[in-house]
């Protein structure tokens, strides 16, 4: 039996989503309740790599009033980073060359120095491996899933992806009357990385006439063959939606960076190509409206609010019973434990016999191919 927990940490890592301060309070007060000390680690891990960036500590003490009020707001009061995974650190050799380093080990000895017991490392896909690494070398770990793409694997949904679905929704909604005034094509892109989440369910949500996810190479002859259906109906404006990753049947994706060391490529500016291209083929007005990072930010849904306080909280009950090497995952109607090893390096895109993609397809909705 592992020794009892008395002090934990907690950290945030990769791009920011919706509930990640829900996650941190809930993990607290559950924390606190059992008399543990709960120390909260500054973006990502380079609270504990750069110490001296941060002179008011790169690793400091949450306490339950440090985390009183910050459930419903979003970001993460502990700051994050997508950049300087300590697996592959980016650092700059004698030669000066750049070098991928593991720094790992620090990491684990900071935890033995400071005695902490345990980590729950709160993060997508990146930081999964992250954690699974750490436990793999005898780190207590404990992971819970975040990210507004909805990409990791083994648990129903991540927290942060039901508010980015909620606005990109609620865009579309003021989006038809202003397309449909000006007899336009309008393309709306949305974030989620090589998956189309977000894409499907707020595109299907927001009644978009034509969606175009990575999963579903795209021909927009099909597209353009949708929007000239619709104007002989009489429909004169289109909505499509369009993943980030989407591409084309050539294999085609827009990127907006490539990858360097130490930083994974930059998607971006595909909905600008699709807009110029249908309104080449379909001679119709387009516009393009990139939502970016305006899907990370606001308040959670009461959906992932209660999703990260049920992660939150089953994370503690999992270090509490001895439980390491695992990520909490929603498998309706409750939470269970998933071993780290069967998610990290694995990406969840939509399956081709998703319900919900045949419901966008029963419902007529263009798809690209
Ligand atoms: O993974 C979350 C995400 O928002 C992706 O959807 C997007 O591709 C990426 O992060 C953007 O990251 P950055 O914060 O570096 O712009």
């Amino acid at each position: 039996m592992p020794s009892p927990i008395r002090r934990i940490a907690i950290c945030t890592g990769g791009g920011d989503a919706p509930g990640l301060n829900a996650v941190i309070r809930s993990v607290v007060i559950a924390a606190s309740n059992r008399g543990w000390e709960c120390y909260g680690i500054r973006e990502g891990f380079n609270g504990i790599l750069f110490p001296e960036r941060y002179p008011e500590g790169g690793v400091f003490r949450l306490t339950r009033d440090r985390v009183r009020g910050i459930g419903h707001l979003g970001g993460t009061i502990l700051g994050t980073t997508n950049k300087g995974n300590p697996l592959h650190f980016p650092m700059k050799m004698p030669d000066g060359t750049v070098k991928e380093v593991d720094r790992t080990d620090e990491i684990l000895e900071f935890f033995a120095r400071k005695e902490l017991d345990a980590l729950v490392s709160v993060g997508g896909d990146g930081s999964l491996t992250i954690a699974n690494a750490l436990h793999l070398k005898g780190l207590r770990v404990v992971g819970v899933p975040k990210t507004i793409d909805n990409d990791l694997d083994k648990t129903f949904t991540t927290f942060g992806f039901d508010t980015a679905v909620a606005f990109a929704t609620e865009c579309m909604d003021r989006l038809h009357s202003t397309a449909e005034s000006h007899q336009r094509v309008m393309v709306v892109e949305v974030m989620g990385r090589y998956a189309g989440w977000i894409a499907l369910h707020a595109g299907i949500s927001g009644g978009a006439h034509a969606i175009l996810i990575p999963e579903i190479p795209y021909d927009l002859e099909k597209v353009a063959a949708k929007i000239r259906e619709r104007e002989s109906h009489g429909r004169m404006y289109s909505l499509v939606m369009v993943a980030e990753g989407a591409q084309a049947a050539d294999g085609q994706r827009s990127l907006q960076a490539p990858a360097e060391i130490g930083h994974a490529e930059r998607l971006g500016g595909i909905g600008e190509r699709v807009a110029k291209s249908l309104q080449g083929l379909t001679g119709k007005d387009s516009r393009v409206v990139v939502l970016g990072h305006l899907l990370r930010g606001g308040s959670p849904t009461s959906f992932d609010r209660l999703a990260a306080m049920r992660f939150g909280t089953a994370a503690v009950r999992a270090l509490e019973e001895g439980q390491s090497g695992v990520m909490v995952a929603l498998a309706f109607p409750n939470v269970n434990y998933v071993p780290l090893e069967e998610v990290a390096g694995r990406m969840k895109g939509v399956p081709m016999d998703s319900d919900t993609l045949q419901t966008g397809r029963d419902m007529g909705i263009c798809f690209g191919d």
